[in-house]
């Protein structure tokens, strides 16, 4: 891995001394409900939104991929691809690394490539930044190097190579969410045999709004404590004899309480309910439209502060001033321990819910909250 310093600002043309030979896109996400289900085996269901990376890519016959990233201006990260490894690629280039690597160990006889990246899906802050850069790049090479990927098999790729090649153990959320949404819906997904509906959500017809209350408290999955209470659940399913913790029924959750050590039961407890919000969360969106979702996304989040206790102060504030000041539900959204929250609000209380996060922050000497407005958007796609 070479870096060498570039003018900041610079255009593809003027990076690489060519056009390139098309831009595609992958989004970030929100999930509506359904957090830390996805490696239980269970349901999700995310929106793409429309903060998206740009990949701007020209394939090399060299061997050599050649990145830089606007969001680390001045500097291009120089790779040989046939020598990638992981562990060996440093900060924000080892996503797209990642991608390359794994798509070689698949057996893609893929080669070099000059990539320029853009995103504005903010970092850290629970809206999969990591995910839509992996499905940007996969996206590109999928293209350029025609491998005839489906967005499935490019969802499952780009997992494996946060997995494998970056080392965080996530689920296959945030990588179907950009491959696969689409504007004007939310995603129901089933993460075990990946079966997917495109569920209708008219968040504008209904008069109602999405914020996105970015609490600008910095998580990072790679820490350990996403992967610990991964490793718990998948301890307490192995006791229980189960597959996973989706093939609990919410009915035997008491007796099977009486089998687990007591520090495992509040976890097995939140992923069971969270399973069943998630498809009431559907049945309801479908029989009474959107605002019905408000109070299962605030148990949701009770669930996630006093069970699985991915929340903090920040994030509790955040859903509890929301709801305190009009929105119809709030919650945590992504992996936590910081990061966004979202409040379903009706259109003309958002700005009044916003400001009261803002005032609420302020007063509590916290850093001001970013505010977003979620839309339901499509997923990757090639722009040019
Ligand atoms: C992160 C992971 C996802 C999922 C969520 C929690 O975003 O990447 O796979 O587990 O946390 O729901």
């Amino acid at each position: 891995m070479t870096t060498t310093s570039t003018a900041p600002g610079s255009t593809f043309e003027e990076l690489y001394g060519h056009a390139p030979e098309g831009v595609w896109a992958a989004p970030g996400r929100v999930n509506l409900i359904g957090e830390h289900t996805d490696y239980n085996d269970g349901f999700v269901l995310p929106i793409a939104i429309p903060q998206a990376v740009r990949a701007y890519a020209r394939r090399r016959s060299d061997g050599v991929l050649r990145l830089v990233s606007t969001r680390v201006p001045g500097e291009t990260v120089e790779l040989d691809v046939a020598a990638l490894t992981p562990g060996g690629v440093a900060g924000w280039a080892a996503y797209p690394a990642a991608v390359v690597w794994t798509l070689r160990k698949a057996g893609h006889e893929v080669g070099g490539a000059d990539v320029l990246l853009d995103s504005d899906v903010p970092g850290g802050a629970g809206l999969s930044s990591s995910a839509a850069l992996e499905c940007a790049v996969a996206a590109a090479y999928n293209d350029l190097y025609e491998l005839g990927l489906d967005a499935v098999e490019s969802a499952l790729l780009a997992q494996r190579a946060e997995n494998e090649f970056v080392g965080v153990p996530c689920g296959i959320m945030d990588q179907m969410a950009s491959m696969v949404c689409r504007a004007g819906a939310a995603l129901h997904l089933d993460a075990r045999d990946l079966s997917a509906r495109h569920v209708p959500l008219d968040l504008a017809g209904a008069g109602l709004t999405l914020l996105v209350l970015d609490t600008r408290v910095q998580h990072d999955l790679a820490d350990g404590a996403y992967a610990a209470l991964r490793a718990g659940c998948e301890r307490a399913a192995a006791l229980l004899g189960l597959p996973a913790l989706r093939d609990l029924a919410a009915a035997d959750l008491p007796a099977a309480s009486t089998r687990l050590p007591a520090e495992l039961v509040p976890l097995v407890r939140h992923v069971v309910t969270e399973n069943e919000r998630v498809e009431r969360a559907v049945e309801e969106l479908e029989r009474h439209g959107p605002a019905a979702l408000g109070p299962i996304l605030t148990a949701g989040h009770a669930s996630l502060r006093d069970d699985y206790r991915t929340s903090c102060p920040e994030t509790d504030l955040a859903a509890d001033t929301a709801v305190a000041a009009g929105a119809l539900g709030a919650r945590m959204t992504g992996g936590g321990f910081g990061g966004s929250v979202i409040a379903l609000v009706s259109t003309e209380k958002a700005q009044a819910v916003a400001a009261a996060v803002v005032e609420a922050f302020a007063a509590a000497g916290y850093a001001e909250p970013h505010v977003y407005r979620a839309v339901p958007s499509e997923g990757a796609r090639r722009e040019a």
